[in-house]
Protein backbone atom coordinates (compact mmCIF):
# COMPACT_ATOMS: atom_id res chain seq x y z
CA UNK A 1 0.00 0.00 0.00
CA UNK A 2 1.72 3.27 -0.94
CA UNK A 3 1.27 5.84 -3.58
CA UNK A 4 5.07 6.33 -5.40
CA UNK A 5 4.88 9.93 -7.95
CA UNK A 6 7.31 10.03 -11.03
CA UNK A 7 7.43 12.65 -13.50
CA UNK A 8 6.19 11.19 -16.44
CA UNK A 9 6.64 13.79 -19.44
CA UNK A 10 5.89 17.29 -20.37
CA UNK A 11 3.07 18.22 -22.43
CA UNK A 12 4.23 20.55 -25.15
CA UNK A 13 3.11 23.80 -23.79
CA UNK A 14 5.63 22.52 -20.34
CA UNK A 15 2.83 21.18 -18.32
CA UNK A 16 4.29 18.29 -16.32
CA UNK A 17 2.59 15.08 -16.24
CA UNK A 18 2.93 13.16 -13.13
CA UNK A 19 2.58 9.01 -13.41
CA UNK A 20 0.73 8.32 -10.05
CA UNK A 21 1.53 4.50 -8.92
CA UNK A 22 -0.61 2.62 -6.16
CA UNK A 23 0.42 -1.24 -5.56
CA UNK A 24 -0.55 -3.60 -3.29
CA UNK A 25 -2.16 -7.05 -3.11
CA UNK A 26 -0.54 -8.26 -6.72
CA UNK A 27 -2.09 -5.29 -8.45
CA UNK A 28 0.33 -2.18 -9.47
CA UNK A 29 -2.13 0.62 -11.15
CA UNK A 30 -0.29 3.85 -12.59
CA UNK A 31 -2.50 6.85 -13.61
CA UNK A 32 -1.38 9.53 -15.10
CA UNK A 33 -3.03 13.60 -15.37
CA UNK A 34 -3.07 13.39 -19.54
CA UNK A 35 -6.52 12.14 -20.47
CA UNK A 36 -6.94 10.83 -16.19
CA UNK A 37 -5.59 7.50 -18.14
CA UNK A 38 -4.55 4.45 -16.31
CA UNK A 39 -1.15 4.19 -18.00
CA UNK A 40 -0.43 0.94 -16.48
CA UNK A 41 -2.34 -2.08 -14.87
CA UNK A 42 -0.10 -4.78 -13.69
CA UNK A 43 -1.54 -8.11 -11.69
CA UNK A 44 1.32 -10.25 -10.86
CA UNK A 45 3.78 -8.79 -12.91
CA UNK A 46 1.69 -8.86 -16.02
CA UNK A 47 0.59 -6.33 -18.37
CA UNK A 48 -3.23 -6.83 -18.39
CA UNK A 49 -4.13 -3.19 -19.75
CA UNK A 50 -2.41 -1.58 -23.18
CA UNK A 51 -0.60 1.78 -23.00
CA UNK A 52 2.99 3.43 -24.03
CA UNK A 53 6.13 3.69 -22.66
CA UNK A 54 6.02 7.37 -22.47
CA UNK A 55 3.40 10.32 -22.82
CA UNK A 56 4.43 10.55 -26.35
CA UNK A 57 2.56 7.10 -27.20
CA UNK A 58 -0.35 8.65 -25.60
CA UNK A 59 -0.14 12.12 -27.36
CA UNK A 60 -0.19 10.18 -30.33
CA UNK A 61 -3.15 7.75 -29.77
CA UNK A 62 -6.14 8.02 -31.27
CA UNK A 63 -7.81 4.88 -29.53
CA UNK A 64 -8.80 6.62 -26.23
CA UNK A 65 -6.03 4.39 -24.12
CA UNK A 66 -7.09 3.99 -20.50
CA UNK A 67 -8.85 6.96 -20.88
CA UNK A 68 -11.85 8.69 -19.23
CA UNK A 69 -13.97 9.55 -22.23
CA UNK A 70 -16.59 12.38 -21.81
CA UNK A 71 -18.59 14.42 -21.89
CA UNK A 72 -20.55 12.13 -23.85
CA UNK A 73 -18.82 8.56 -24.35
CA UNK A 74 -19.45 6.63 -27.51
CA UNK A 75 -21.67 8.42 -30.39
CA UNK A 76 -24.25 11.27 -30.81
CA UNK A 77 -25.68 11.16 -34.61
CA UNK A 78 -24.80 13.69 -36.60
CA UNK A 79 -23.49 15.11 -33.70
CA UNK A 80 -26.52 16.76 -32.75
CA UNK A 81 -29.17 16.77 -29.79
CA UNK A 82 -32.08 18.75 -28.97
CA UNK A 83 -32.55 20.09 -25.11
CA UNK A 84 -35.68 22.09 -23.52
CA UNK A 85 -36.46 23.22 -27.61
CA UNK A 86 -32.79 24.55 -28.00
CA UNK A 87 -30.16 21.90 -30.72
CA UNK A 88 -27.13 21.99 -30.26
CA UNK A 89 -24.34 21.09 -32.73
CA UNK A 90 -21.52 19.22 -31.67
CA UNK A 91 -17.89 18.41 -32.86
CA UNK A 92 -18.35 16.18 -35.67
CA UNK A 93 -15.26 14.31 -35.26
CA UNK A 94 -16.22 10.76 -37.16
CA UNK A 95 -15.96 12.65 -40.51
CA UNK A 96 -19.31 12.22 -42.38
CA UNK A 97 -20.67 10.02 -39.33
CA UNK A 98 -20.74 11.37 -35.38
CA UNK A 99 -19.59 12.75 -32.54
CA UNK A 100 -17.58 10.40 -31.25
CA UNK A 101 -16.05 10.48 -27.44
CA UNK A 102 -16.38 13.93 -26.51
CA UNK A 103 -15.18 15.36 -29.73
CA UNK A 104 -12.09 16.68 -30.90
CA UNK A 105 -10.27 17.99 -27.39
CA UNK A 106 -12.41 15.22 -25.18
CA UNK A 107 -11.61 14.68 -21.65
CA UNK A 108 -9.58 12.01 -22.79
CA UNK A 109 -7.27 14.63 -24.31
CA UNK A 110 -7.36 17.36 -21.51
CA UNK A 111 -5.08 17.30 -18.62
CA UNK A 112 -6.52 16.91 -15.70
CA UNK A 113 -5.63 18.08 -12.25
CA UNK A 114 -4.57 16.59 -9.04
CA UNK A 115 -6.77 17.25 -6.18
CA UNK A 116 -5.47 14.01 -3.24
CA UNK A 117 -2.74 10.81 -3.22
CA UNK A 118 -4.09 9.45 0.26
CA UNK A 119 -4.16 6.13 1.60
CA UNK A 120 -7.00 5.43 3.88
CA UNK A 121 -8.07 1.73 5.75
CA UNK A 122 -5.53 -0.02 3.35
CA UNK A 123 -6.65 1.86 0.39
CA UNK A 124 -4.59 3.90 -2.26
CA UNK A 125 -6.65 6.73 -3.52
CA UNK A 126 -6.37 9.01 -6.18
CA UNK A 127 -8.61 12.03 -7.32
CA UNK A 128 -8.27 14.10 -9.91
CA UNK A 129 -10.55 17.04 -11.24
CA UNK A 130 -11.61 18.45 -14.27
CA UNK A 131 -13.47 21.61 -15.38
CA UNK A 132 -15.02 21.57 -18.68
CA UNK A 133 -16.82 25.23 -19.76
CA UNK A 134 -19.96 26.04 -21.19
CA UNK A 135 -19.80 25.63 -25.25
CA UNK A 136 -16.53 23.01 -25.07
CA UNK A 137 -16.88 20.75 -27.97
CA UNK A 138 -20.62 22.60 -28.33
CA UNK A 139 -22.12 21.33 -24.88
CA UNK A 140 -24.32 23.53 -22.49
CA UNK A 141 -23.20 24.01 -19.04
CA UNK A 142 -19.70 24.40 -17.32
CA UNK A 143 -19.54 20.77 -15.71
CA UNK A 144 -17.04 20.18 -13.03
CA UNK A 145 -15.72 16.31 -12.61
CA UNK A 146 -14.38 14.25 -9.86
CA UNK A 147 -12.98 10.97 -10.31
CA UNK A 148 -11.62 8.77 -8.16
CA UNK A 149 -9.02 5.97 -8.27
CA UNK A 150 -8.78 3.54 -5.67
CA UNK A 151 -6.67 0.43 -5.15
CA UNK A 152 -7.76 -1.66 -2.59
CA UNK A 153 -6.91 -5.12 -2.03
CA UNK A 154 -7.23 -6.25 -5.81
CA UNK A 155 -9.50 -4.73 -7.01
CA UNK A 156 -9.51 -0.84 -8.85
CA UNK A 157 -12.56 1.36 -8.94
CA UNK A 158 -13.42 4.16 -10.43
CA UNK A 159 -15.61 6.98 -8.72
CA UNK A 160 -16.83 9.46 -10.85
CA UNK A 161 -19.18 12.44 -10.27
CA UNK A 162 -19.49 15.72 -11.70
CA UNK A 163 -22.40 18.71 -11.25
CA UNK A 164 -23.02 21.04 -14.05
CA UNK A 165 -24.29 25.05 -14.05
CA UNK A 166 -26.77 24.22 -16.82
CA UNK A 167 -28.72 21.52 -17.85
CA UNK A 168 -26.58 19.19 -20.17
CA UNK A 169 -26.00 15.53 -21.09
CA UNK A 170 -23.74 13.58 -19.86
CA UNK A 171 -22.44 9.77 -20.25
CA UNK A 172 -18.34 9.17 -18.48
CA UNK A 173 -16.80 6.06 -18.84
CA UNK A 174 -12.78 3.95 -18.53
CA UNK A 175 -11.42 3.63 -22.25
CA UNK A 176 -8.90 1.11 -20.53
CA UNK A 177 -8.53 -1.95 -23.59
CA UNK A 178 -7.85 -5.24 -21.09
CA UNK A 179 -5.49 -7.82 -22.77
CA UNK A 180 -5.76 -10.29 -19.75
CA UNK A 181 -3.29 -12.94 -21.21
CA UNK A 182 -0.58 -10.09 -21.37
CA UNK A 183 -0.56 -7.33 -23.73
CA UNK A 184 0.60 -9.00 -27.21
CA UNK A 185 -1.41 -11.83 -26.43
CA UNK A 186 -5.10 -12.04 -28.33
CA UNK A 187 -8.34 -11.79 -26.96
CA UNK A 188 -9.77 -14.26 -28.75
CA UNK A 189 -8.97 -17.21 -26.25
CA UNK A 190 -10.26 -15.42 -23.48
CA UNK A 191 -13.52 -16.11 -21.93
CA UNK A 192 -16.27 -13.69 -21.26
CA UNK A 193 -19.44 -13.43 -19.42
CA UNK A 194 -22.06 -10.91 -19.49
CA UNK A 195 -25.12 -10.27 -17.31
CA UNK A 196 -26.84 -8.47 -20.40
CA UNK A 197 -30.10 -10.03 -21.90
CA UNK A 198 -29.78 -7.62 -24.66
CA UNK A 199 -27.59 -5.61 -26.65
CA UNK A 200 -27.92 -2.83 -29.08
CA UNK A 201 -28.34 -2.99 -32.87
CA UNK A 202 -26.56 -0.08 -34.92
CA UNK A 203 -26.57 0.94 -38.26
CA UNK A 204 -23.23 1.23 -41.03
CA UNK A 205 -22.17 4.09 -38.77
CA UNK A 206 -22.52 2.40 -35.76
CA UNK A 207 -25.67 4.75 -34.62
CA UNK A 208 -28.48 2.63 -32.51
CA UNK A 209 -31.44 1.97 -34.81
CA UNK A 210 -33.21 3.07 -30.57
CA UNK A 211 -34.03 -1.18 -29.85
CA UNK A 212 -32.71 -3.91 -28.11
CA UNK A 213 -32.68 -7.04 -29.43
CA UNK A 214 -32.37 -10.04 -27.41
CA UNK A 215 -29.37 -12.10 -27.35
CA UNK A 216 -30.79 -15.24 -27.59
CA UNK A 217 -29.83 -17.10 -30.84
CA UNK A 218 -27.41 -14.69 -31.58
CA UNK A 219 -23.46 -14.07 -31.34
CA UNK A 220 -24.38 -11.54 -28.70
CA UNK A 221 -25.41 -14.33 -26.14
CA UNK A 222 -22.91 -13.94 -23.78
CA UNK A 223 -24.98 -15.06 -20.71
CA UNK A 224 -22.74 -17.91 -19.99
CA UNK A 225 -19.02 -17.94 -20.60
CA UNK A 226 -18.06 -18.34 -24.50
CA UNK A 227 -14.74 -16.87 -25.67
CA UNK A 228 -14.72 -14.07 -27.81
CA UNK A 229 -13.20 -15.44 -30.26
CA UNK A 230 -16.04 -18.17 -30.69
CA UNK A 231 -18.42 -16.25 -32.86
CA UNK A 232 -16.66 -13.34 -33.64
CA UNK A 233 -16.58 -13.47 -37.20
CA UNK A 234 -20.09 -15.12 -37.69
CA UNK A 235 -22.35 -14.44 -40.38
CA UNK A 236 -24.54 -11.84 -38.65
CA UNK A 237 -25.40 -8.85 -39.96
CA UNK A 238 -24.35 -7.07 -36.32
CA UNK A 239 -20.88 -8.94 -36.61
CA UNK A 240 -20.31 -7.52 -39.93
CA UNK A 241 -20.85 -4.22 -39.58
CA UNK A 242 -18.39 -3.91 -36.23
CA UNK A 243 -15.57 -5.66 -38.09
CA UNK A 244 -16.46 -8.08 -34.45
CA UNK A 245 -17.43 -6.51 -31.41
CA UNK A 246 -18.67 -3.19 -31.16
CA UNK A 247 -21.62 -2.89 -29.59
CA UNK A 248 -23.20 -2.04 -26.50
CA UNK A 249 -24.77 -4.38 -23.87
CA UNK A 250 -27.60 -3.80 -21.76
CA UNK A 251 -28.57 -5.12 -18.56
CA UNK A 252 -32.25 -4.39 -17.03
CA UNK A 253 -33.23 -1.88 -20.09
CA UNK A 254 -30.31 0.33 -19.28
CA UNK A 255 -31.58 1.47 -15.89
CA UNK A 256 -28.92 2.78 -13.63
CA UNK A 257 -28.24 1.28 -10.11
CA UNK A 258 -27.42 3.02 -6.66
CA UNK A 259 -24.17 0.55 -6.20
CA UNK A 260 -22.42 -1.19 -8.12
CA UNK A 261 -23.36 -4.93 -9.38
CA UNK A 262 -21.93 -7.81 -11.04
CA UNK A 263 -21.96 -6.97 -15.00
CA UNK A 264 -19.04 -8.88 -16.82
CA UNK A 265 -15.91 -11.63 -16.35
CA UNK A 266 -13.59 -11.75 -18.52
CA UNK A 267 -11.38 -15.16 -17.81
CA UNK A 268 -7.65 -15.83 -19.77
CA UNK A 269 -6.70 -19.68 -20.03
CA UNK A 270 -3.21 -18.16 -20.78
CA UNK A 271 -2.28 -16.08 -17.75
CA UNK A 272 -5.66 -17.74 -15.60
CA UNK A 273 -6.16 -14.10 -14.56
CA UNK A 274 -9.80 -13.41 -14.21
CA UNK A 275 -11.55 -9.91 -14.56
CA UNK A 276 -14.92 -9.05 -12.89
CA UNK A 277 -16.38 -6.27 -13.39
CA UNK A 278 -18.95 -4.61 -11.26
CA UNK A 279 -20.87 -1.23 -11.84
CA UNK A 280 -23.94 1.24 -11.31
CA UNK A 281 -24.11 1.42 -15.28
CA UNK A 282 -26.93 -0.23 -17.27
CA UNK A 283 -24.89 -0.41 -20.29
CA UNK A 284 -21.38 -1.94 -21.67
CA UNK A 285 -20.14 -1.44 -25.11
CA UNK A 286 -18.00 -4.33 -25.78
CA UNK A 287 -15.28 -2.94 -28.50
CA UNK A 288 -13.08 -5.99 -29.25
CA UNK A 289 -10.09 -3.71 -31.17
CA UNK A 290 -11.70 -4.46 -34.08
CA UNK A 291 -9.66 -1.49 -35.97
CA UNK A 292 -6.61 -1.01 -33.49
CA UNK A 293 -3.55 -0.81 -36.05
CA UNK A 294 -2.23 2.45 -35.28
CA UNK A 295 1.46 2.62 -35.61
CA UNK A 296 3.25 3.48 -32.57
CA UNK A 297 3.56 0.14 -30.19
CA UNK A 298 2.64 -0.87 -26.46
CA UNK A 299 5.49 -1.03 -24.01
CA UNK A 300 8.73 -2.24 -24.97
CA UNK A 301 7.80 -2.37 -28.56
CA UNK A 302 4.66 -4.87 -28.82
CA UNK A 303 3.29 -3.93 -32.04
CA UNK A 304 -0.98 -3.04 -32.07
CA UNK A 305 -3.23 -5.56 -33.87
CA UNK A 306 -6.55 -6.60 -34.67
CA UNK A 307 -8.07 -8.36 -31.45
CA UNK A 308 -5.59 -7.87 -29.12
CA UNK A 309 -7.70 -6.44 -26.34
CA UNK A 310 -10.97 -5.55 -25.54
CA UNK A 311 -12.57 -2.50 -24.34
CA UNK A 312 -15.02 -2.91 -21.55
CA UNK A 313 -16.94 0.77 -21.55
CA UNK A 314 -19.35 0.71 -18.69
CA UNK A 315 -21.54 3.44 -19.88
CA UNK A 316 -25.06 4.63 -20.92
CA UNK A 317 -26.61 3.49 -23.80
CA UNK A 318 -24.77 5.18 -27.33
CA UNK A 319 -27.19 7.96 -28.85
CA UNK A 320 -29.32 8.11 -25.90
CA UNK A 321 -29.78 12.20 -26.53
CA UNK A 322 -31.63 11.11 -29.59
CA UNK A 323 -33.39 8.23 -28.65
CA UNK A 324 -36.50 8.54 -26.54
CA UNK A 325 -36.47 4.72 -25.74
CA UNK A 326 -33.21 4.78 -23.46
CA UNK A 327 -33.01 6.45 -20.39
CA UNK A 328 -32.06 9.99 -20.38
CA UNK A 329 -28.30 11.43 -20.34
CA UNK A 330 -30.04 14.46 -18.99
CA UNK A 331 -28.36 16.34 -16.28
CA UNK A 332 -29.71 19.08 -13.94
CA UNK A 333 -28.27 22.04 -13.25
CA UNK A 334 -26.89 21.76 -10.02
CA UNK A 335 -27.25 18.04 -9.20
CA UNK A 336 -25.05 15.48 -8.92
CA UNK A 337 -24.29 12.42 -11.73
CA UNK A 338 -22.45 9.84 -10.20
CA UNK A 339 -20.91 6.53 -11.38
CA UNK A 340 -18.46 3.65 -9.74
CA UNK A 341 -17.26 0.93 -12.07
CA UNK A 342 -15.26 -1.61 -9.86
CA UNK A 343 -12.75 -4.23 -11.69
CA UNK A 344 -11.38 -7.28 -9.66
CA UNK A 345 -8.60 -9.20 -10.51
CA UNK A 346 -7.38 -12.59 -9.13
CA UNK A 347 -5.30 -15.61 -10.65
CA UNK A 348 -7.17 -18.96 -11.04
C1 LIG B 1 -15.44 2.81 -28.94
C2 LIG B 1 -16.21 2.76 -30.19
C3 LIG B 1 -15.40 2.13 -31.26
C4 LIG B 1 -14.09 2.87 -31.43
C5 LIG B 1 -13.37 2.94 -30.11
C6 LIG B 1 -12.16 3.82 -30.17
O1 LIG B 1 -15.35 1.61 -28.33
O2 LIG B 1 -17.45 2.10 -30.04
O3 LIG B 1 -16.11 2.14 -32.47
O4 LIG B 1 -14.35 4.16 -31.92
O5 LIG B 1 -14.20 3.45 -29.14
O6 LIG B 1 -11.29 3.50 -31.18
Amino acid sequence: MSIQQTLFGTMPDGTPIHLYTMSGDGISVSIIEYGARIARLQVDGIDVVCGFDSLEGYLADKDYHGSIVGRYANRIADGKFTLHGKTYQLAHNEVGRAHLHGGNIGYSSRVWDKVSATEEDGADLLTLKLRSPDGEEGYPGTLRIMVTYMRKGNSLSISYSAVSDADTIINLTNHAYFSLGGVGSTVLDQTLTLDCLHFVPVDEKLIPYGTLTHVEDTPFDFRTPKTVGKDIQAPHTQIQIGGGYDHCFVRNGGAELRNPEWIATLYSPKSGIEMQVFTTEGGIQIYTSNFMTAPNPFYGGIPQGKNEAIAMECNRIPDSPNQKNFPSPLLKAGEEYCQTTIYTFQKK
